[in-house]
């Protein structure tokens, strides 16, 4: 059994440095790594409609912005399987299937699922197609027999769940679906970086992102007016660095070659901290070498995005043949599936055998 990584993300907007530390950048690090056999990297255009039902176009137009940053932070579709889920649709059908082995109670205790729920108002009016999207997401993972399913913390509910339904398909139709592991950032702050704002999370409709193809000078003007510590207000006041996004957003982006570089009055992350927590270091001097490290990661990317975007027939050709690629694969464990669920009539000669005998011998 070979090690197989799946993947994705939902074409909703364009892609930010969130997505880029919690999942993307090890995606790629796991692409050149020569250890897995494959690796599929889906655009879940499907679960992106399940709450956006009445906003295709958005779903739509997203799908190629998700393709470019992909490509652009250094995904090679030589490497790896770039597809779009809608054109997988054996994934349906092992949806509709799994569907059998979990409860609504289940579903509703899913801790994304709830609080999404909440966070949309969805209430009492949840499309059936959201609430069950944790579902089509063990379809997605278990069709590619995936091993490995590198994430952001906020996928550990969903993790959870296919396990569930990996070991209950197992358990009573017999050893046919393959166990997957969540594979986390190892680096805390990659976990969940905040918003620029500060807010947990961040998201578009907060307009607290900092975008993979923003504009070196948007990333500029974005990191200089983020949020920091709201006490310190002089430069010799003392400052907090925990919970201030832009250390947070240090500790996930900063090397100490980064200070030799661009900041040599420091060796560490750690020295600057300390100066910044005993009083005496300016906002604007961190956010500047913020700045300059978050640019020298975000350029070769913005480089090669340009690049792409002069090839846009070339990238949806890329996910033509990645998606028929995805859909031979997943069409070889929906089999599997139907054979373990005694649904694969007609391939099965023995049973049509066996029919015959009984007819013959008037046994009903
Ligand atoms: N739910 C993921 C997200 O919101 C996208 C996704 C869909 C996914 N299917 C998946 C991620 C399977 C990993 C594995 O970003």
């Amino acid at each position: 059994m070979g090690k197989i990584i799946l993947t994705g993300d939902r074409p909703t907007g364009r892609l930010h440095v969130g997505h880029y530390v919690g999942s993307l950048k090890r995606r790629v690090e796991l692409q050149n790594s020569g250890e897995y056999d494959e690796v599929f990297i889906m655009i879940a255009d499907a679960q992106a409609l399940t709450d956006n039902a009445d906003n295709p176009e958005k779903v739509r137009q997203n799908i190629i912005e998700v393709a470019l940053d992909y490509l652009a932070c250094g995904l090679d579709p030589k490497k790896s399987t770039l597809f779009i889920q809608s054109q997988v649709p054996e994934l349906c059908e092992l949806s509709f299937y799994y569907m059998n082995l979990v409860t609504v109670s289940r579903l509703q205790r899913n801790p994304t699922v709830k609080s999404e729920i909440q966070m949309r108002n969805f209430e009492a009016s949840i499309p059936v197609g959201f609430f069950t999207y944790p579902i089509s997401q063990a379809a997605d993972i278990t069709a590619f027999k995936a091993t490995t399913v590198p994430v952001g913390e906020d996928q550990m509910p969903m993790l959870e769940q296919t396990r569930e339904i990996v070991h209950k398909f197992n358990t009573v139709y017999g050893e046919t679906l393959t166990m997957p592991e969540i594979l986390l950032p190892d680096n805390k702050a990659c976990l969940r970086l905040p918003g620029t704002d500060g807010k947990a999370k961040m998201s578009k409709s907060l307009g607290n992102c900092i975008y993979l193809s923003d504009s070196e000078a948007d990333v500029k003007k974005k990191i200089m007016s983020m949020f920091t510590d709201p006490n310190h207000l002089r430069v010799e006041d003392p400052g907090q660095v925990e919970g201030n996004p832009v250390f947070i957003y240090l500790d996930a982006f900063c090397r100490d070659e980064h200070f030799a570089k661009y900041l040599p009055d420091y060796q560490n992350l750690d020295e600057l901290k300390a100066h910044y927590t005993r009083g005496g270091l300016g906002d604007v001097k961190v956010k500047k070498f913020l700045n300059a490290v978050l640019q020298e990661e975000l350029e070769p990317i913005r480089q090669r995005r340009k690049e792409w975007e002069k090839k846009i027939p070339e990238v949806y050709e890329i996910l033509e043949a990645g998606s028929k690629k995805a859909e031979a694969v997943a069409a070889e464990t929906l089999a599997d599936v139907k054979r373990s669920m005694k649904i694969n009539y007609f391939e099965d000669k023995e049973l049509i055998a066996e029919q015959a005998k009984r007819f013959m011998e008037g046994e009903h």
